[in-house]
């Protein structure tokens, strides 16, 4: 019996595969499933089993990580059904995608966890935040709990908060992609070569990421730490302000959540 069955090797599934390899789970503990086959290749030289139905891989495994595409949920669970026992934990890491509505497709004594992590768990420094159905055990817990620390940090939380988490880390690091994309670019028209301009922007965004969690300030504290009187950063952070930059953000926030909700699935 496999200890986990991932449904969807695309990038969120292969990257929480590659990081619960050796620390959480062995190669030879899991199983895999997904149509694009060529995602299935680089398991050719691997113990991974790779299996060629979906109802195989279920009835073979503890557990079953859905991570599939929202809109692919449906099909997957269809496929699913009749197959999950009492014993399986169903964890999903789809967007929208309730424990409620995988219950009603599958059952109401499926067990099933609810994850909302983000791209950063493929370099293990995802923020995850984790719910589960009340039948959940604690050991189901600890299961994907482990999982998901292996890949950054989690929180458990209270499931009517996803979708303001999925809002602020799932999407978060879109955000500031687009944040470092328009630096990047106000740096060259400035006449910094592409390269300098992306290395002086990664390092800066990074360097501050780490002075924050290092620190025991908050980030107002930080902010008015490194803005003097009548300085540049004062400059700079006056104008984004007269451009109501709190404004923009909480417009944006609130678009992701609707958003959301209208993904969503009950
Ligand atoms: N990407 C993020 O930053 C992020 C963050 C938080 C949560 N998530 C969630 O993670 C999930 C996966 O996202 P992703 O970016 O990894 O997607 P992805 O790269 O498209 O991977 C999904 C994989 O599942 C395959 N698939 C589709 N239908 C299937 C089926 N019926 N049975 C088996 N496999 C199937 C897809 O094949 P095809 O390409 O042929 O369809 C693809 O290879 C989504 O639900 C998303 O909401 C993503």
């Amino acid at each position: 019996m496999k200890k986990l069955f991932i449904i969807g090797v695309g990038n969120m599934g292969m990257a929480i595969l590659e990081g619960i390899i050796p620390q959480v789970l062995k190669e030879e503990d899991i199983s895999v499933y997904d149509v694009d086959k060529s995602r299935l290749q680089s398991f050719l030289n691997s113990k991974t089993e790779v299996v060629d139905t979906i109802e195989k891989g279920a009835k073979n495994a503890k557990s079953i990580l859905l991570a599939v595409k929202p809109q692919d949920m449906e099909d997957v669970l269809k496929e699913m059904r009749g197959t999950v026992v009492e014993r399986n934990l169903v964890v999903s890491i789809a967007a929208g995608i309730t424990t409620n509505y995988i219950k009603r497709v599958l059952g109401q004594n499926t067990k099933v966890a609810r994850v909302m992590p983000n791209l950063c768990i493929s370099v293990k420094k995802g923020a995850s935040a984790c719910c589960f159905s009340s039948d959940c055990t604690n050991r189901d817990k600890q299961f994907v709990e482990s999982l998901f620390k292996a890949l950054g940090t989690t929180l458990s939380v209270d499931e009517s908060k996803m979708d303001i988490i999925t809002a602020i880390s799932g999407s978060g690091p879109g955000y500031l992609f687009r944040i470092m994309e328009i630096f990047i670019d106000i740096g060259k028209e400035y006449g910094l070569k592409e390269e300098d301009s992306r290395k002086l922007v990664y390092q800066t965004v990074s360097g501050a990421v780490s002075l924050a969690i290092t620190s025991n300030s908050s980030a107002r504290e930080l902010r008015e730490k490194v803005t003097s009187r009548a300085g540049t950063t004062e400059a700079a952070l006056k104008v984004m302000d007269e451009y109501r930059i709190e404004e923009m953000f909480h417009e944006a926030v609130k678009a992701a959540v609707n958003r959301a909700k209208e993904l969503s699935r009950e």
